[in-house]
Formats: C-alpha cells, sequence, structure tokens
C-alpha cells in the first residue's frame, strides 16, 4: 500500500469510506470543512492506495499544543492486513518530527472494540478525563 497525502481530489471516496466503516460524519466532515483542516494540517492527512483503490484514511490535526487524530478507517475488505497500523505509525512519524509532545484521539462508546487495536499500537487508555463539548453556533451538530 502507498501512504500519500490528501488532496481534495479524494474526497467523495474518502467520506464514502468513513460512512461505509460506520463512523459519525458531521457538518466538520463537509467538503467545506475538510479543507479548512487539509489547509491547516497538510502533511497530517493521509490516505492508503492499494492498486489504485482509496483503502484507508486517517486524518491529524495539531493545535500548537497538542496533536489530535480523527476518524482513520480501513476499507472493511482489508481490514486485519495491517494497514490500520502502517497508516498510524507514518501519522504518529509525522508528529514526532513536528515535536508533538502528545496525541489524543476520541472513541465513541458504542466502539470501545477498538481499544484494543490501538493498545497494540502502544495507545494508553485515560480514566483520568472526560470530555465536554460547547457549541458556539446553535445551527452547529452535537456531536
Ligand atoms: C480500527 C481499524 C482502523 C483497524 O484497522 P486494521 O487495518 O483492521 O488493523 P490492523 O490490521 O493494522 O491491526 C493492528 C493490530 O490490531 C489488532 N486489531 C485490529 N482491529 C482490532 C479489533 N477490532 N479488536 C482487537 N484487535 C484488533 C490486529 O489484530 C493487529 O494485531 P497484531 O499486530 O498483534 O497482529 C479498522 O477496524 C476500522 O476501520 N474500523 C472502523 C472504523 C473505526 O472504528 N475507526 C476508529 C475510530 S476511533
Amino acid at each position: 500500500m502507498e501512504i500519500k497525502n490528501f488532496s481534495m481530489d479524494y474526497y467523495d471516496e474518502v467520506y464514502e469510506l468513513w460512512k461505509k466503516t460506520g463512523l459519525t460524519v458531521t457538518k466538520s466532515d463537509s467538503r467545506e470543512g475538510v479543507k479548512i483542516m487539509l489547509e491547516r494540517n497538510p502533511d497530517l492527512f493521509l490516505i492508503g492506495i492499494e492498486n489504485d483503490k482509496l483503502v484507508c484514511v486517517v486524518y491529524g490535526g495539531f493545535d500548537g499544543r497538542r496533536g489530535f487524530v480523527h476518524h482513520l478507517a480501513v476499507d472493511p475488505q482489508f481490514q486485519r492486513k495491517g494497514l490500520g497500523k502502517m497508516m498510524m505509525e507514518e501519522l504518529e512519524k509525522r508528529f514526532k518530527r513536528m515535536n508533538v509532545e502528545k496525541i489524543h484521539l476520541f472513541i465513541e462508546k458504542r466502539n470501545l472494540g477498538v481499544i484494543e487495536f490501538y493498545k497494540r499500537l502502544g495507545w494508553y487508555l485515560r480514566d483520568d478525563l472526560v470530555i465536554m463539548s460547547f457549541v458556539p453556533d446553535e445551527e452547529n451538530e452535537k456531536e
């Protein structure tokens, strides 16, 4: 598999993959939202291509203090072949190059099975934190 930087040409395929793998997609994952994320983090938005087919995606963000991982997805037909691990290792390498001290990710409670996947990559579970959110514009979704 070849890992490449995402470009907007792949947007439709990426969006389909997120939906297909059951990830929650919101307004932030619209074409406009993704464009903003890409402009801020051009080297942290990765896609995996095998035989001209998009098979995985992950997007990272760095806010200047902490790194975040969003929306890792591997096409179901290509899961359990080490591709998710490859994507995460490439992303972690890129965060390291940017001297990011710590990286976080969110897992929905309905998807706790993936904890084991991340643990195998060296991630550890936090039981000392809870997440709170605030939506500045009421027009936006609360997810
Ligand atoms: C989670 C996901 C990205 C894993 O990708 P993958 O390519 O199947 O994972 P890999 O083959 O690279 O697995 C790496 C290791 O984790 C293990 N693993 C992968 N998925 C696992 C799971 N659901 N439960 C337990 N272990 C798992 C593998 O067995 C492998 O272990 P090994 O290195 O000891 O052999 C993929 O299942 C997926 O796209 N899920 C749907 C979307 C999703 O939930 N994304 C995460 C949002 S937080």
